[in-house]
């Protein structure tokens, strides 16, 4: 399919001081080697990605720079690399006290909080592979998650350790409990007791670069979610996307107001940011605009990376809240996670004073791939260019390239620095994005222009972006058919001006029960306590039958056709 759009808006550059002076020339020129020799491997041949981003600014001299500041509703705290560093080194202490080593699956179950930054480094500091667990999962998605990894620790908060089934996991032998009180369960140990106890001093494991450093669980259209792993190696891209596309400076103060509990939280959130020296700023707590201007104007923020939905819910709340706050020390603001619209762009050029720039990358490329940068102009609308050291290009079902203005799979050529090394327990999962060599398929599907930006058009399979978080289907519909009341259940994504998606679900109810408001509120309630809120569907139809192929897979395209009011398409899998 060809489409023509109009494109002639243009947001010039708006300053010269960036640290990636000419795309074009980076485009030619620059080679992944480049940014090697920055880091301690190119002369030992060992790394540890968590020594890079913290001791080292100790070993440089850079200790008494503020690493993080961060903030909720009940506590308001800052600490320097040298403060993190022996943070991270008595946790990775406390993780070999427990007779934890390299390789073992430790995961962060909590909010967002200095001793999350803590855990999750001081993990990677001893070699284990760490795993973060978004704090809105419910049971059932807590237990998927740990019984897939196999395991070993969990370090949580005595709220949410009620969602971890213990019993049921028989590979997991510590649960570390920071802030408990009193008594601690079967397997516990208090956080704060062992970091007491442990040293400030710590023999780093050395890693090749090709081993195992987080493990980020995300959704598909199938199946359970994917447990898509990471290795060190993924640093170099952090870095050298954070100095390029963030404009990260040591002098920066940077807030990524993404939970750690996802991609974005880790890599702009933890890596990124230290890698290059730059404050990292983490607010707790819920979103509201008061809260997120005044963030920014107390903390002085000068760059600042958050998602279309937020940045739609500030535009919602009016510029005269904007006004409120002195929010000049902004100098760079970037979005991921969905579409980023034209008009919230201009929104920004109007408010801030500053383009948005957005950003498009995955889970599983674990890192930016297509961005736009301070010193290209943008086209609102547009994701932008591939990043320098990386080539995407718009391919059909076979592979080959399509010319431009043509709609086609948005495909990246393997491999680069941060893309997945594996999914856990699922080679074949693996295998399926690259099965058209060279091509990493990405599910996206998107058309370039003449002047080479890239233009998102949808997912190509049935996954949904609500609010930038990505939902599979198949989860939520599994969840559905748990209810005593429902028989069977198809979800959808349905198109949603604030959040981009929302999860829509189509039920045949069992035989016996009623359609009606309550059981749409209690259904609604099941799948927010069983799985997670944001995974609970908006909005639920009944229908007698659903559309289901010969083979029994509901067709979601179908369901997608009514609820669009379009052609359903082809149905000759149609069940009858
Ligand atoms: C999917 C990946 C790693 C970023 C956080 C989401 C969508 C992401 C954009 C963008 C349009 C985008 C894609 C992608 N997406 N960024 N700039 N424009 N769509 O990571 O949960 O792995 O989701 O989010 O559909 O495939 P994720």
């Amino acid at each position: 399919m060809t489409v023509k759009l109009n494109e002639q808006e243009l947001i010039p550059v708006m300053s010269t001081d960036n640290n990636l002076v000419s795309y074009e020339e980076a485009y030619k020129n620059f080679t992944w080697e480049d940014v090697e020799k920055e880091f301690s491997w190119h002369s030992t041949g060992k790394v540890n990605a968590a020594y890079e981003a913290v001791d080292r600014h100790v070993d440089e001299g850079r200790g008494d720079r503020t690493a993080l500041l961060f903030s909720d509703a009940s506590r308001n705290e800052s600490h320097t690399f040298a403060d993190m560093m022996a943070l991270t080194n008595k946790f990775g202490n406390v993780l070999r006290s427990l007779g934890i080593s390299k390789g073992e699956r430790v995961f962060i179950f909590m909010p967002r909080s200095p001793e999350f930054y803590t855990a999750f480094l001081g993990s990677v500091k001893i070699g284990a592979i760490v795993g973060p667990l978004f704090e809105a999962f419910m049971e059932a998605a807590v237990k998927d998650r740990l019984l897939d990894s196999d395991a070993i620790a969990i370090v949580t908060t005595p709220q949410l350790k009620e969602r971890i089934p213990v019993a049921e996991l028989p590979s997991l032998k510590h649960v570390i409990v920071v802030g408990a009180e009193g008594e601690t369960g079967e397997r516990e140990v208090s956080f704060e007791k062992l970091m007491a106890e442990a040293s400030d001093r710590l023999e780093i494991e050395w890693m090749d670069r090709e081993d195992g450093m987080q493990l980020h669980y995300t959704s598909g259209s199938t199946g359970k979610p994917k447990g898509v792993l990471h290795v060190h190696n993924a640093m170099i891209q952090h870095f050298q996307t954070g100095k390029w596309v963030l404009d990260l400076r040591q002098d920066d103060i940077y807030w990524c107001t993404a939970d750690p509990g996802w991609v974005t939280g880790t890599a702009y959130g933890i890596w990124a940011p230290w890698l290059n020296g730059a404050t990292s700023v983490i607010r707790g707590g819920r979103f509201s605009p008061e809260d997120w201007y005044q963030t920014i104007e107390q903390n002085r923020v000068t760059v600042w990376y958050s998602a279309p939905t937020a940045f739609r819910m500030l535009m919602g709340a009016g510029e005269n809240i904007v006004n409120k706050f002195d929010l000049s020390s902004l100098r760079h603001v970037l979005s991921v996670g969905e579409p980023l619209n034209a008009e919230v762009v201009r929104w920004g050029l109007k408010v801030f004073g500053k383009r948005i720039h957005d950003t498009w990358w995955m889970t599983e490329t674990g890192g930016q791939m297509i961005c736009n940068y301070p010193s290209m102009p943008i086209k609102p609308g547009s994701m932008g260019k591939p990043f320098p050291g990386t080539y995407a290009a718009i391919v059909d079902d076979q592979g080959n390239e399509l010319p431009p203005y043509t709609m086609g799979n948005l495909a990246l050529r393997a491999p680069w620095p941060s893309m997945m090394r594996k999914i856990w327990n699922n080679p074949a999962k693996f295998e399926e994005y690259f099965k058209l060599k060279p091509w990493y398929i990405s599910g996206d599907s998107a058309y370039k222009d003449e002047d080479g930006y890239f233009w998102f058009q949808g997912r190509v399979d049935d996954v949904i972006n609500t609010s930038g978080e990505r939902v599979g289907p198949f989860e939520v519909e599994s969840k559905l058919v748990e209810h005593p009341a429902v028989a069977e259940a198809g979800v959808i994504g349905k198109p949603d001006p604030l959040r981009g998606e929302i999860i829509k679900a189509f039920i045949s109810l069992r035989e016996g029960y009623q359609p009606s408001e309550e059981l749409i509120k209690e259904i609604q309630e099941f799948v927010k306590k069983g799985l997670a809120a944001h995974a609970a569907p908006r909005e639920i139809e009944f229908r007698d039958k659903l559309p289901k192929t010969r083979s029994g897979k509901i067709m979601r395209r179908v369901l997608k056709a009514w609820e669009l009011g379009l052609p359903t398409g082809d149905l000759s899998t149609l069940e009858d």
